[in-house]
C-alpha cells in the first residue's frame, strides 16, 4: 500500500458530509446494550443486529465508514453475503477495532491503560486480508481529582503511536482514538486542559513514531461538562471550547477529526458538531464517528421486532446518519 493510497482512505473517510457508524463494541459491551433491552447476547442475535444495521438502504448517502468488532468482520447475511462484501457493494469502508481495552494502569490508581500491542502485527496483517481500511485503538483517559496522572496519559499516547506505526506498515489508516471520559463532577473547564494535555502527548508521539500523519484519522471526544458537574455547558460552549483546543493542539496536515459520542444524547451530539461547523474556517474537516448516537433507537425498536421487519430501525438509523451527515456540514436543522 503507497502513502497515496492511505492518504486516499484517509480523505474517502471525512469526505464533506460523511461519517462512520460505530458498531465495534466487544461481546462485554454488546452484552451490556442487549440487556437493557432484554435480548440474549448469542452470536446469531449480535450478527442479526449488525446485518441490520449494516443493509440500512442507502446509508453511504451520510456514512463513509463503519467500524466492526473481530466476530463481526467475519460474518456473513443471514443470505450468506460476507459483511465486507455488502459493505464494499455500498461503497462504505471497513474499519476494525483492534484494541483489546482498559486495564488498571499499575501504580496509579484510577488510571487506565489500553493493552493489545503484543501480537498486534500478524492481527493487522489478516485484518487487512480480510479487506479492512481503518482501525480503531480506543486509549481512555479518566478525571477525578486524582486523574489522569501524567504517567497515565504518556502511556496511552505511547501505545496509540506505536499501534498506529504498525497499522500503516500493514496499510491500514489509524484511527486514534483517545477518549476523555464524561464521567465525573468536574467542569468544562477541566476537561479543556487534560483534553489538551492528552492532544499534545499524543501529536508529540505519533511524531516520535514517525507516524504520517496524512494517512491518519483523530477520533476525538469533545470538551465538555463532566456529567454529573451542577453547571452543564451549553452548545455554543462546547462547540468554541472543543474547537480552540483542537487548534491549539492538532496539526492541520491532518486529514480530518470525526468525534466519539461517549454519552452524550442523539441531539446533543447532532447539535455540538452542528454548532462547531457553523463557527467558521477550520483546518481540517470535522465529523462524525457516534456508537450509541447513532444505534440507541435503532436497537430498542429492532428488540421489539427480531422477527426480521428491520424497515422502522433501519429508518432510524438513516435519520441518525442524515441528521449527523448534515451536521458535519453546519447544515443540521434540529
Ligand atoms: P460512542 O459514540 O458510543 O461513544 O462510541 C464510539 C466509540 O467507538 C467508542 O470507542
Amino acid at each position: 500500500m503507497s502513502i497515496e493510497q492511505l492518504e486516499d482512505i484517509a480523505q474517502a473517510m471525512v469526505a464533506p458530509g460523511k461519517g462512520i457508524i460505530a458498531i465495534d463494541e466487544s461481546n462485554n459491551t454488546i452484552k451490556k446494550r442487549f440487556d437493557a433491552v432484554g435480548v440474549e447476547s448469542t452470536e446469531e442475535n449480535r450478527r442479526a443486529y449488525r446485518e441490520m444495521l449494516l443493509t440500512t438502504p442507502k446509508l453511504s448517502d451520510y456514512i463513509s465508514g463503519a467500524i466492526l468488532f473481530d466476530e463481526t468482520l467475519r460474518q456473513s447475511t443471514r443470505t450468506g453475503v460476507p459483511f465486507t462484501k455488502v459493505m464494499a457493494d455500498a461503497g462504505i469502508l471497513p474499519g476494525i477495532k483492534v484494541d483489546k481495552g482498559p486495564v488498571p494502569l499499575a501504580g496509579f490508581p484510577g488510571d487506565v491503560v489500553t493493552e493489545g500491542l503484543d501480537g498486534l502485527r500478524p492481527r493487522l496483517k489478516e485484518y487487512a486480508g480480510l479487506g479492512a481500511k481503518f482501525a480503531k485503538w480506543r486509549a481512555v483517559i479518566a478525571i477525578s481529582d486524582e486523574n489522569p496522572s501524567g504517567t497515565c496519559i504518556e502511556s496511552n499516547c505511547h501505545a496509540l503511536a506505536r499501534y498506529a506505526a504498525l497499522c500503516q506498515e500493514a496499510g491500514l489508516v489509524p484511527m486514534v482514538e483517545p477518549e476523555i471520559l464524561i464521567d465525573g463532577n468536574h467542569d468544562i473547564d477541566v476537561c479543556y486542559e487534560v483534553t489538551e494535555a492528552t492532544l499534545r502527548s499524543l501529536f508529540a508521539a505519533l511524531y516520535e513514531h514517525n507516524v504520517l500523519l496524512e494517512g491518519t484519522i483523530l477520533k476525538a471526544s469533545m470538551v465538555i461538562s463532566g456529567k454529573d458537574c451542577p453547571e452543564q455547558a451549553g452548545v455554543e460552549e462546547v462547540a468554541e471550547a472543543t474547537l480552540r483546543c483542537l487548534k491549539a493542539t492538532v496539526p492541520a496536515s491532518l486529514p480530518g477529526i470525526v468525534f466519539l459520542s461517549g454519552g452524550q444524547s442523539d441531539e446533543a451530539a447532532t447539535a455540538h458538531l452542528n454548532a462547531m461547523n457553523q463557527l467558521g474556517a477550520k483546518p481540517w474537516p470535522l465529523s462524525f464517528s457516534y456508537g450509541r448516537a447513532m444505534q440507541q433507537a435503532a436497537l430498542k425498536l429492532w428488540a421489539e421486532d427480531m422477527s426480521g421487519n428491520f424497515t422502522k430501525a433501519q429508518d432510524t438509523v438513516y435519520a441518525r446518519a442524515r441528521d449527523n451527515g448534515l451536521a458535519a456540514l453546519g447544515q443540521w436543522k434540529g
